[in-house]
């Protein structure tokens, strides 16, 4: 099976072109086509001829979203709908990683594929709004919604607090916000599972267990040996430009659904700590 994977250089992208393989996989960043390019977008789709495109290229810098709305929407509205309009002409089938930010963070119980969208920020306006256009565009496509992902090869939560923990006694992180951390690995792995399952629909793809940042942390320090102490602090004391929704836990229904099963965050969590100190 042929595969075009735009946003090959991000941090899911390099995890999805390391675990995929026994089919063709082309990967795709930016300096090989901006998907702003409607054109460009449609000329590669056309050269590569895809089964699948994976659609994980986004403008991913949630607080800088908020103080530049039109490359937001440019990127991850409007590109989403270039490559899906692509995929349409060239008979591919669409995989489009979408966030728990379309969601407003007021439920108490896990969010299901089918709850109402009311994003907070831009970047899950930015994000809310393309689901739509792709299931106008493609009402076949996949939407997966993904949650906060960690791992090797870019910016990620347990790389900060390793970092931090090592030249403070002590650090502060939210408690008040709660989620589904989710490995890369797995993640890429849950992707190509769904690819070749032929899936289709929203479906909710994360770790299985959630927890607050502050718990994640706690978590981190204990599973690396450290000894820094974690203090529980509020979002209100950790003021950022982009408001978090305060509970973005994704049901895993949808998931199991597809019959494919993810391992726990803390499981998760002690293999990227091995994988990145061989
Ligand atoms: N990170 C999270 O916690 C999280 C949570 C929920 C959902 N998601 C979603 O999951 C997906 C993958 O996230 P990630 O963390 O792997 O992102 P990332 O590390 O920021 O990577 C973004 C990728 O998109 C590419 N890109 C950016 N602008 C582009 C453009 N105009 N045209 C073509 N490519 C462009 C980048 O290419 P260059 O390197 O060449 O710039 C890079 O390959 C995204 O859709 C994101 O919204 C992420």
């Amino acid at each position: 099976m042929k595969v075009q994977v735009l946003g090959a250089s991000g941090l899911l992208g390099k995890a999805v072109m390391r675990e995929w393989s026994g089919d063709d996989v082309v990967g795709l960043s930016s300096p090989d086509v901006d998907i702003r390019d409607r054109e460009a977008v449609r000329e590669i789709a056309e050269r590569v001829r895809p089964k699948w495109i994976v659609l994980a290229a986004a403008y991913t810098d949630v607080d800088g979203c908020e103080s530049h709305p039109d490359l937001t929407f440019g990127v991850n509205r409007d590109g989403a709908v270039n490559v899906a309009e692509a995929a349409k002409q060239v008979g591919a089938k669409l995989l489009f990683l979408s966030s728990d930010y379309v969601f407003d963070g007021k439920k108490t119980s896990p969010y299901e594929t089918g709850d109402a969208r009311n994003p907070q920020s831009v970047y899950g306006r930015s994000k809310a709004e393309a689901e739509v256009r792709l299931l106008e565009v493609l009402p076949e496509c996949c939407i997966v919604r993904t949650s906060w992902l960690f791992g090797a090869g870019g910016k990620c939560f347990p790389d900060t607090i390793l970092k931090l923990a090592a030249t403070r006694p002590a650090l502060d992180v939210v408690s008040d916000q709660r989620g589904c951390p989710t490995y890369s690995v797995d993640l890429a792995r849950a992707i190509i599972q769904l690819c070749r399952k032929g899936a289709s629909g929203i479906v909710h793809v994360n770790n299985a267990g959630n927890c607050s940042w502050f718990e994640f942390a706690r978590e981190i320090i204990k599973a690396a040996g450290l000894t820094a102490e974690v203090r529980p602090v509020s979002t209100e004391q950790m003021a950022r430009p982009a408001p978090r929704p305060a509970y973005s836990v994704l049901s895993p229904a949808s998931l199991q659904r597809w019959a494919v099963p993810m391992p726990s965050w803390p499981d998760a969590l002690q293999r990227y700590l091995r994988e990145r100190q061989p």
